[in-house]
């Protein structure tokens, strides 16, 4: 296949997305400054974090990925046969889009094309899956977005076809609090029409020594993920991060069922970040927060989903329960 046939089926867009570098100088001087401290958790997305993630979804660990593989693979005819007509496939957070291959060639038995809009915060990652998948499937349009959901929801709202079939894959809401959860899936609801549908990932709450493994594997996978923001930090604002007096942990907040990922400073120390012109001191043991994974139960899916405009209509699990994906049609278009 040649590469000018390749482009033709390939659009890039975008979007105006804040991910500028002074977005991300105004979040780390205000989360530095912050008690207790924090950093927003986009950032771990460059090119090196969205690597560093792959390498986590094939950790033995890290149950979800495998898991949420297992369950597409059985149930994506199921899920394509619900819809009478072809549909668009909209990824929201697509990365790789490996799992998504699974979806893709049940709708390609349904129907003969298909519009696929990945929208990824990671240019190298929209580019890279693009490219792999549109060698590997002669029947696929794609309209990459490169940029925030958000951004790129607004866009595809114009440009993509309905019926939509809308991916959230990999438990991604649940780095999101509650409030933000529901805010986000009723900008989504509000983007989509009567007949589309979205397709979330939910992780289920477990034993705690499981989830904490997963999130702190034994090859240091995730440590380094995490740790990685720091060296983010340190490229774009000529900082002093040594990762040496950083350590990454991951605890599972029973209460609130979520892990809480922070990296935690070994000593007592003061670093620089020269193009900020700030110095940030932090204490021994003191944390720094960067993200946290809400795990749901059974029961909390269907609520968390209404109050996020959504109605349940199926919901698959795999045969140990650990992971759930949801089918949700939206209530408010
Ligand atoms: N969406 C992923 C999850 O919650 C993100 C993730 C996996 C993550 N491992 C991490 C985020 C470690 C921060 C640190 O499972």
């Amino acid at each position: 296949m040649s590469t000018t046939d390749i482009e033709t089926r390939l659009a890039l867009i975008e979007t105006e997305h804040e991910e500028s570098l002074d977005a991300f100088a105004r979040d780390v001087r205000e989360g530095l400054s912050s008690t207790p401290k924090y950093l927003s958790c986009h950032y771990f997305y460059d090119e090196r974090g969205s690597a560093l993630f792959e390498a986590i979804c094939a950790l033995p660990e890290y149950y979800l990925t495998r898991t949420e593989r297992q369950i597409l693979a059985q149930r994506a005819d199921e899920i394509a046969a619900l819809f009478s007509g072809p549909i668009s496939l909209i990824e929201l957070g697509s990365g790789s889009a490996v799992k998504t291959r699974l979806l893709i060639d049940a709708l390609l038995r349904h129907q003969s094309r298909l519009h696929y809009a990945p929208i990824d915060i990671s240019r190298s990652a929209i580019e890279q899956s693009a490219l792999a998948l549109l060698k590997d499937y002669k029947s696929l349009d794609i309209t990459g977005v490169i940029g925030l959901y958000e951004e790129g929801l607004v866009r595809l709202r114009r440009d993509i076809a309905g019926p939509r079939l809308v991916l959230w894959l990999g438990s991604s809401v649940g780095n999101f609090t509650e409030e933000a959860a529901i805010d986000f899936l009723r900008e989504v609801a509000t983007s989509l029409e009567t007949d589309d549908r979205l397709l979330i990932g939910m992780d289920l709450d477990k034993d705690p020594a499981l989830l904490e493994r997963a999130y702190d594997d034994a090859q240091g996978v995730t440590a380094d993920f995490n740790l990685n923001l720091l060296t983010r930090i340190n490229d774009a604002f000529s900082a002093h991060f040594d990762l040496r007096y950083f350590a990454h942990r991951a605890h599972y907040n029973t209460e609130r069922r979520r892990v809480e990922m922070h990296l935690e400073s070994l000593r007592a120390q003061t670093v620089s970040i020269d193009d900020l012109g700030l110095e940030v001191s932090l204490g021994a043991g003191e944390k720094i927060h960067s993200e946290n994974s809400h795990k749901y139960r059974q029961k909390d899916i269907e609520k968390l989903l209404k109050r996020g405009g959504f109605a349940l209509e199926h919901q698959y699990l795999d045969d140990e329960q650990r992971f759930s994906l949801n089918l949700a049609r939206p209530l408010i278009s």
